[in-house]
């Protein structure tokens, strides 16, 4: 257990994980969750929510299932399946890079949900996150066999630098950026500078992110909570920082080189999922943005002395394929479980 006044691991990226044990048996969003990671789940968020581990132990399962909805519909509606809707999109985004050629998988703000087991073999993963959320998940045993972990505050150090120094990255390698849950806690120049890192990159980059877009009156906060969640976030030390309309997000990206492609909503693809439950709009959408790499330069001994140019482009890498362009909306998900 970390000392009192070292760094915490995210009680947030706890909470988060959490909501997905309560969909171990749930009729209409169990299909949802991939069960191989529940067991590991469970272990991982015991230190993070010590009184969630005692009542997990303790509490009979349906019992302790009912207080916690009630306390979702109470301070948060419609939480659970937001979380459960979005990892699977965010899952189903994520195995289709890897369909689609990306062995690199980079989970930037990795937290305690596992996302890493449903990766396939063929395909090498790296958990960026801050050191003491990967502490603990190491002191849980879940830090999961393959995984490489790269310890980064993002507030502070630089993605590109500790990817690069990381033990089997090729920053040559097709790659793509997971950053599920992580962007609204980081203030915009934190947030550019990874839009920036990735778009350095010479493979081509995907990135799959979700994204807190603002409320009616500007605030970047999930639009269906209650006050008092903002009130527990800000006193955890885990407020949301920074959100963006789709709009603005893509001239954003487009600075970096990076194409907007999809922009969905949980929220419509619930309504198609479930009728039963509350289907209040959370303001935070799934996108997916692409960049070719960056063109690599010729060796000097390549370049044209007699014209005297600063650097050849290497078509080969210059003319790597993007996926689909423009901004499309897909709210008809038709995602399906793993
Ligand atoms: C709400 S959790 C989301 C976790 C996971 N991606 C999910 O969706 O379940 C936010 C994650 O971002 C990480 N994080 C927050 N601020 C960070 C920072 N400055 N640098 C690196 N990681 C950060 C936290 O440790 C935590 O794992």
């Amino acid at each position: 257990m970390p000392r009192v006044n070292e760094p915490r691991p995210s009680v947030t990226a706890a909470v988060v994980a959490a909501t997905l044990l309560l969909l171990r048996d749930d009729p209409e969003l169990g299909h949802l969750v991939d069960r191989r990671t529940l067991d590991a789940i469970a272990r991982a968020i015991r230190e993070p929510l010590p009184g969630v581990g005692w009542a997990l132990d303790r509490v009979p399962w349906p019992l302790l299932r009912r207080a916690a909805l009630g306390l979702e519909r109470a301070v948060s509606p419609g939480f659970v399946a937001h979380y459960a809707l979005r990892k699977d999109m965010i899952r189903t985004r994520l195995l289709a890079a890897i369909a689609d050629g990306h062995r690199q998988v980079v989970l930037v703000g990795a937290g305690f949900d596992m996302l890493g087991a449903s990766v396939p073999d063929e395909a090498r993963v790296f958990e960026v996150d801050l050191p003491a959320t990967q502490a603990a998940k190491r002191r849980a045993g879940v830090d999961g066999r393959g995984v490489v972990f790269v310890p980064l505050d993002l507030a502070r150090g630089s993605l590109r630098a500790a990817l690069l120094a990381a033990p089997g990255f090729d920053p040559r390698s097709d790659t793509v950026f997971v950053a599920e849950g992580l962007l609204m806690y980081l203030e915009r120049a934190s947030v550019e500078a990874i839009f920036s890192d990735m778009a350095e990159l010479e493979g081509r980059v995907r990135l799959v992110a979700s994204v807190v877009t603002p409320d009616a009156r500007g605030r970047v906060r999930l639009h269906s909570q209650r006050a008092v969640v903002d009130l527990c976030m800000r006193l955890l030390g885990e407020r949301f920082r920074w959100g963006e309309s789709p709009e603005r997000l893509e001239r954003t990206l487009a600075a970096y080189g990076l194409e907007l492609e999809t922009v969905s909503s949980t929220t419509e693809r619930r309504a198609a999922a479930s009728a039963a439950r509350p289907r209040r709009p959370t303001g935070e959408v799934i996108v997916v943005a692409s960049g070719r790499g960056r063109p690599r330069r010729r060796p000097k001994a390549g370049r044209s002395a007699q014209s005297g140019d600063t650097g050849t482009l290497d078509l080969a890498t210059a003319d790597a394929p993007t996926a689909t362009a423009g901004l499309a909306t897909e709210f008809a998900e038709t995602g399906s479980p793993a």
